[in-house]
């Protein structure tokens, strides 16, 4: 089984603890995620798991055209990279002739509050307005849709998910998030210091109230495999 972009290894753990008979590998380009995927691999005492630096791009290049897998999940990963069809096409090829591979990718317009925080609706415009200046859409569903509609693949399956964000650890983790990021917004010129420190006040105080529930991002889950496999 195959991970891509596994970053801290949730998800490869998580395949690996469920299918002991398996060997899961997890892939990520980014070497400060796998060095934390496999520190926590390893205190978790999973011994069916190794980890892979590589680039989702290169793909044929980190294994060859012999290596095939009967599982390959891609997860939050889709939204980051340009060459969307390029990659999910590397995958269908990657696979076993009876093998799956699992997309789960998110809108980002499915973000909201109740009641609004205006913070929060101007946090996630920002990151937006990021991702358009970097060439990306973040807000991925419709292209990977329409992607994959578009390929002489079998959809075996298909669905939205969209969490509730309510705990207070939940919502914490969007105020974080955005700290973490709103350097970059800064420094686009998205954001000048004023509103980054005004959006974080907001998303400190006013989307932490107990009185406010939030919409999480909504993904599309799609299961595939080549054209030719029926369940
Ligand atoms: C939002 S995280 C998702 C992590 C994990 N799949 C999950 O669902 O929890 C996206 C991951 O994709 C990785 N990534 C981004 N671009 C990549 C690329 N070109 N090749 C491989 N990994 C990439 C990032 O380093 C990051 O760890």
């Amino acid at each position: 089984m195959l991970d891509v972009g596994c970053g801290h290894g949730q998800i490869t753990q998580w395949l690996a603890r469920n299918h002991p008979e398996a060997t899961v590998i997890g892939l990520d380009n980014h070497s400060a995620q796998l060095a934390t995927a496999k520190s926590s691999a390893h205190s978790s005492g999973i011994k069916n798991i190794t980890f892979r630096l590589g680039d989702i791009n290169d793909l044929s290049n980190v294994f060859p055209p012999t290596h095939t897998f009967d599982l390959i999940t891609c997860r939050f990963t889709l939204l980051h990279i340009r060459q969307r069809a390029a990659a999910i096409q590397t995958f269908v090829r990657l696979l076993t002739p009876s093998g799956i591979l699992i997309l789960e990718e998110p809108s980002l317009q499915s973000l909201f509050c109740v009641p609004r925080v205006a913070g929060f609706e101007h946090a996630n415009a920002a990151i937006r307005a990021y991702g358009k200046i970097e060439g990306i859409d973040y807000d991925c569903i419709r292209d990977i849709w329409s992607l994959v509609t578009g390929m002489n693949v079998k959809i075996l399956g298909a669905r939205f998910s969209q969490p509730t964000i309510w705990k207070r650890e939940q919502k914490r983790l969007v105020s974080l998030s955005f700290r973490q990021f709103s350097p970059r917004l800064v420094s686009a010129g998205i954001l000048d210091t004023a509103q980054a420190q005004r959006i974080q006040q907001s998303l400190d105080d006013e989307f932490m109230s107990e009185l406010v529930i939030s919409g999480g991002l909504r993904t599309l889950q799609i299961a595939i495999s080549k054209n030719a496999v029926s369940l």
